[in-house]
């Protein structure tokens, strides 16, 4: 029976009782659905599935975002994020999400969930390094002062996939600069400042430091001082939750509702191996796709 054990913090659930090596219970999804809206990060323990099954338990989720490189070789749709090096070279991406952001909202369909799997993860005298650092946007808006809310009520933000590239690059990442091809095949694309999660029917702050670019309706001045005011405000202590992988885990996340970020606070030679989906809102934004599969929960 799936049970679900909330952490007691701000993010995070346990999740036991059900095997993702196996399809689905339509009772099960349900379930899952409602606790991510509510929990935010949901770990299940135990589960070291191969990429088919990874795939084939993310797209009841939503469509796939495919990789063009560093995929597993069983699986197209499954990345492989690593500091491992094979013949010379890394078999996945060594620095991925290593700063704030929540993924694919370059995307017009931006991203609902993450799901990683951790094959290999850095100890040091005993303890997990490498965790994943998520913080609660959905509360971090119902604190924001009222007439920040009002202010911003139907603002827009404009979000750039090469944002976080260069961020990447300027803290060192070997990544290559992006071409202007590949500039023009991901332009900008605007989401509103404040999302209703289609889950909880909460409101998210959904800009973020990783790719948001600017506050469409403001200068540029009042809008650098608005997402630095919204950063330091969502990076607040109380909303912070970490999760510190063991061999086994597969972590299911929500985008909507929260930040991530994957610590990089192990060395070259402590070595990571996490195989990832990332999976787009193309579903959970279609009320009878959710009316349906929220119906059946228990
Ligand atoms: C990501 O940003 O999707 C990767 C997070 C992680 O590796 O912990």
């Amino acid at each position: 029976m799936l049970t679900i054990k909330p952490a007691n913090a701000i993010l995070g659930a346990t999740v036991t009782g059900v095997d993702l090596n196996q399809p689905l219970s339509a009772a099960d999804f349900g379930g899952l659905l409602r606790a991510l809206g509510q929990y935010g990060v949901l770990c299940f323990p135990n589960q070291l599935i191969e990429a088919p099954a990874l795939r084939d338990f993310s797209i009841n989720f939503g469509s796939l975002q495919m990789i063009s490189r560093l995929a597993d070789a069983n699986a197209p749709e499954v990345s492989i994020l690593s500091n491992v090096v094979e013949n010379g070279d890394y078999i996945g991406t060594p620095d991925a999400g290593q700063d704030w952001h929540t993924d694919m909202t370059y995307n017009r369909v931006p991203g609902f969930v993450n799901v990683l799997v951790a094959h290999k993860v850095p100890m040091r005298d005993g303890k997990p390094l490498g965790g994943t650092a998520f913080t609660n946007t959905q509360a971090a808006y119902d604190d924001l002062p009222s007439d920040v809310k009002t202010r911003l009520t139907n603002a827009t933000a404009l979000h750039d996939h090469n944002q976080f590239q260069e961020l990447m690059r300027s803290k060192g990442s070997t990544r290559p600069a992006q071409t202007e091809a590949q500039k023009r095949s991901r332009p900008p694309v605007s989401h509103p400042v404040f999302l209703t999660h289609p889950i909880s029917g909460r409101k998210v702050i959904y800009v973020n430091p990783g790719f948001t670019a600017r506050i469409n309706e403001l200068s540029p001045e009042e809008s650098d001082a608005t997402l630095k005011m919204l950063y330091a405000h969502v990076m607040q202590p109380k909303y912070a939750y970490t999760h510190h992988w063991s061999v086994g885990d597969v972590l299911l996340w929500d985008h909507l509702g929260t930040w991530h970020c994957a610590l990089a606070d192990y060395a070259p030679n402590e070595y990571r191996l996490m195989k990832r989906c990332q999976v787009m809102a193309d579903k959970v934004f279609d009320p009878a796709f959710l009316q349906e599969k929220l119906r059946v929960v228990a």
